[in-house]
């Protein structure tokens, strides 16, 4: 079906989003028709000096940045600029396991060897826990360049920022953060919700505005707080950029950080009060689950039972994410100011409570390959595209990070043992990744 036909058919039963983007469709003046390019009076995101500078300089200013460069390609984009500026070929990077994928791409970019931290997968829910402070700590060798940690993840989970960064200072290692999911953090002071990484001292922090705040997909931004990155990050965007950034784009992300700091903080508040009812209610209902306490609670988790799914559409409701044993709602400002989901949410809890539970089953964490040459140097070598099963004992050209939520399982230069493969058999079975692997 056309693409234009399938969104407006979807549009019409989507009457209730918990997803992304953040705007849940309730801010009209966000969708002007106005689609100009760099005309005079525009500016140039290349090199912003007036009306982008201007609305750059204050979001930077509204969250505490030295320096925020607006994105049009995503924090995927601010994330492979990011680690391109910082970081030479053959330096080291930290990076927990279950990175975005766009740590990758940056990895690939920069010619940097990723250092991997290990983490624990919940056996139950199915999703990693954070890198511990323990981990994160342990690995950080003094050659290392930088570190790249995500915070909050997928699921809102965060780990011990304010140690990490404590220990990256001392070793003069950059702390690049991965906020894709925390643009609304900074005004959440007393609602028990996770910091943020930028007054804490990240070197540099990227956010996606279209997830959490009124701004449309696609935009994001960078913040810098250590202003001696300003130059190098500028440059690395101006190569990495678009010649053509939709300024539908810029505009909806000035108006995110405007509305934000003017209407944020009620909104949030209000918003936490509506979350506690949701999770109030699904607990004495029996929907509870195991989760730990410093976490993101926008991000409302709840047990999939047979049927969860067909249920919620039947009533409109499009959840985030589907996976495993879990439902994930993203509840964003844009609920406090129309509560009429978290409404029709709060009403079905009851008959989502009594469907019949999926079998419990214990998930064990996947193998993780070996990294034996950097990602660039297995993306420059010539590949093969083999079945899987015939992979074993070969390095890997490719990059699997199913999504949602684009979370690494194999990254370029990794080689694959028996288990390895086993495990992606398994996933293709499943059908979650492609039959076949590029190896060299
Ligand atoms: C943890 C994390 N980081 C980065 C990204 C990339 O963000 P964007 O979609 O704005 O490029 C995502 C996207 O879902 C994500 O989940």
């Amino acid at each position: 079906m056309e693409l234009r036909r399938k969104m407006a058919q979807l549009a019409s039963k989507d009457r209730f989003s918990f997803h992304m983007p953040g705007h849940k469709g309730r801010f009209p003046g966000l969708f002007g028709q106005y689609d100009p390019t760099e005309l005079p009076g525009l500016d140039n995101l290349h090199d912003p000096r007036n009306t982008l500078k201007d609305a750059q300089d204050r979001v930077a200013e509204i969250y505490g940045a030295a320096k925020t460069f607006f994105l049009v390609n995503g924090s995927s984009g601010g994330i492979m600029a990011a680690i391109t500026a910082l970081v030479r070929p053959g330096e080291l990077v930290l990076t927990p396991r279950n990175c975005h994928k766009s740590v990758l791409a940056g990895l690939i970019l920069s010619g940097a060897m990723p250092l991997w931290v290990d983490q624990t997968l919940c056996p139950t829910l199915g999703h990693w826990l954070p890198p511990t402070a323990a981990a994160l700590e342990g690995a950080l060798a003094p050659s290392i360049r930088a570190a790249i940690l995500t915070s909050p993840d997928y699921y809102g989970y965060v780990p011990d920022l304010a140690s990490f960064i404590g220990a990256c200072k001392k070793r003069a290692t950059y702390l690049i953060v991965d906020e894709a999911h925390g643009a609304h953090l900074h005004w959440g002071h007393g609602l028990g919700l996770p910091p943020s990484a930028l007054p804490l001292g990240a070197d540099l922090v990227v956010q996606s505005p279209h997830k959490t705040l009124p701004a449309l997909t696609q935009s994001a931004w960078l913040h810098v707080k250590n202003p001696a990155l300003a130059g190098p990050l500028q440059e690395t965007l101006n190569i990495l950029h678009t010649t053509s950034p939709s300024y539908l784009l810029l505009r909806s992300l000035e108006f995110a950080g405007t509305w934000a700091d003017t209407w944020g903080a009620a909104a949030l508040r209000r918003l936490y009060y509506l979350a506690k009812a949701l999770s109030l209610r699904s607990s004495q209902l029996g929907l509870e689950l195991p989760l730990a306490r410093n976490r993101d609670w926008s991000k409302f988790l709840l047990p999939r039972r047979r049927g969860t799914e067909a249920l919620l559409r039947s009533r409109g409701i499009y959840p985030e994410l589907v996976q495993g044993n879990l439902v994930l709602f993203m509840l964003t400002m844009a609920d406090a100011l129309a509560p009429a989901g978290i409404a029709a949410l709060y009403a079905l809890l009851p008959s989502l409570a009594a469907l019949s539970p999926m079998a419990s089953e214990k998930i064990s964490p996947p193998p993780f390959p070996r990294q034996e040459i950097t990602p660039r140097e297995a993306w420059e070598k010539p590949g093969q595209r083999v079945p899987l099963a015939r992979a074993r004992g070969r390095i890997s050209r490719q990059v699997l990070a199913p999504y949602p939520p684009g979370t690494m399982l194999l990254c370029p230069g990794q080689r694959l043992e028996t288990e390895h493969v086993e495990y992606l058999l398994d996933l293709q079975a499943k059908k979650v990744i492609p039959s076949w692997l590029e190896v060299i």
